[in-house]
């Protein structure tokens, strides 16, 4: 197919939805918009991006990225392709969220406490009803769901301490094709009895999960102590067997969120020289640890995150919403330690990494308002931000040799946005000269509403606009 017979495919199946349906499924698809995905951090180097205004993304029928770059060039060397004309709208790499709890959904926006009183109070009473499988399932569709009408296309995910649980979040993942990292919490003290565990049984029922599912198609494994205070010194080391004896499952836990939090850890771990300390002694920081929050960690701390290559999942509307306080990015960023950003659903108030990205550049405004002269003040640029949101996350999680880029040969996870989706943001977009800007805006004022189309190795599983709404990776959910 020449470029013109391509682009007036795209027409005709723009106007007749069913010749669309009968487009040559043996054939490679190229979107076409404004394609715009990051080959680098923002913080390092002087070109992180690469966009094309007028653009194509080809997906080949692998469900894989099989160029990116101008449409004209694109289209001129791949003839045969079926093209999709999203032009007016900006296609990228879904949102990565590096740290969320499906089993929170429901109790997300539960009025004002802090941390310890915020988890007796509201989570381990809801966390108590995923003992039951059937209504894990439920949360887990309307999760994958809320994922999916934000635009995002992968998550560092808790469960709670029933395995069953995790099958549920893992098998509803599964039907949609999703890249998912999950694992069951490990708990054996310091909660109600009805959420503990054992050192022995919390060893078993993970191992048998990983044995399930970790690497089964998209599906990956984390070992998942819950935190510290909540983990006797044997769970600790059984969550370090595993990691011994599974080298390549992820191992996600939380560090350094709250004041009384660290205090009680210091308590309870009176050997340790710090909260880190208690994980390191335990063998559990390496390349694949992601440690969400560390909201007040200490040089020594950020230079041990570095030196192991653990990341840190930066939370920004959690430590906002529980008054945990203002993660330090840029220490972060001069200490060379991975971040990714996370919602922290439900002590996060928003499943958006939109408006997860405008809460993280309001935390550096204050960050630096309280702690620094005005002169070294350095707010999280919006590059900054969707760099934290896409290949910064997949770096996190050492998965960007698959997802977060546009790069040849990676999984076409992606989304399809909107950038005046309401009237407020179309007036606002008129004034943006540069991408940076535009971005800016579409963070500072955009969420789900931007969000129109969300792709999952190139298969189409959400969608929003004219006639057509809703889940499209199987239609009994919807
Ligand atoms: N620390 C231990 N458990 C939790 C949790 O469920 N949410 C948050 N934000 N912090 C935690
Ligand atoms: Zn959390």
């Amino acid at each position: 197919m020449k470029l013109v017979t391509a682009v007036c495919a795209a027409a005709v199946a723009l106007a007749f939805p069913a010749y669309a349906q009968s487009q040559n499924q043996y054939q490679s698809t190229a979107y076409r918009g404004s394609v715009l995905h990051f080959v680098a951090d923002p913080a390092t180097s002087a070109q992180p991006y690469e966009y094309y205004e007028d653009g194509v993304l080809l997906v080949g029928t692998d469900g894989k990225v099989k160029a990116v770059g101008p449409a004209a060039q694109v289209l001129a060397a791949n003839q045969q392709v079926n093209v999709v004309d999203y032009s007016g709208k900006l296609i990228m790499p879904g949102f990565i969220d590096s740290h969320v709890h499906y089993p929170q959904t429901e109790m997300i926006a539960s009025f004002g406490q802090q941390l310890l009183q915020w988890l007796e109070t509201y989570t381990f009473p809801t966390e108590k009803q995923f003992a039951d499988k059937t209504y894990a399932k439920s949360v887990a569709k309307v999760f994958l769901n809320e994922l999916a009408r934000n635009g995002t296309t992968t998550a560092l995910v808790f469960g709670t301490v029933h395995p069953q649980s995790v099958d549920a979040l893992f098998e509803e993942a599964q039907v949609r094709n999703m890249r998912l990292i999950a694992g069951k919490v490990m708990m054996d003290r310091n909660a109600p009895d009805y959420l503990l565990d054992t050192a022995a049984s919390s060893y078993a029922d993970s191992k048998a999960l990983i044995q399930r599912w970790h690497n089964k198609g998209r599906a990956l494994y984390a070992v998942t102590p819950r935190f510290a205070p909540t983990s006797t010194p044997a769970q600790l080391a059984e969550a370090a067997r595993l990691l011994q004896e599974f080298p390549d499952v992820y191992m996600h836990t939380h560090l350094s969120e709250n004041k009384g939090e660290i205090a009680w850890v210091q308590d309870l771990f009176p050997e340790s020289t710090g909260y880190l300390d208690v994980y390191n002694r335990a063998g559990l920081s390496r390349k694949r640890s992601v440690y969400a929050h560390g909201v007040h960690l200490r040089d020594d701390e950020f230079a041990s995150l570095a030196q192991t290559q653990s990341a840190v999942a930066f939370c920004p509307t959690s430590n906002l919403f529980l008054g945990s306080g203002l993660f330090d990015l840029q220490k972060a960023e001069a200490y060379g330690v991975r971040v990714g950003l996370g919602t922290d659903v439900g002590a996060g108030t928003s499943f958006s990494a939109l408006q997860t990205m405008n809460e993280a550049y309001k935390v550096t405004q204050l960050h630096k308002a309280f702690t620094d002269t005005p002169d070294e003040r350095r707010p999280l640029t919006s590059l900054k931000a969707y760099y934290l949101a896409t290949l910064g996350a997949a770096r996190a999680l050492d998965l960007d040799s698959k997802i977060g880029s546009f790069k040849v040969g990676n999984e076409a996870d992606f989304i399809v946005v909107n950038p005046n989706a309401t009237d407020l943001m179309r007036v606002r977009m008129q004034r943006a000269t540069t991408i940076e800007d535009k971005l800016f805006a579409l963070q500072m004022l955009g969420d789900d509403r931007a969000v129109e189309k969300t792709y999952l190795m190139g298969k189409r599983i959400y969608v929003t606009t004219g006639s057509q709404s809703g889940y499209e990776y199987n239609q009994q959910y919807n």
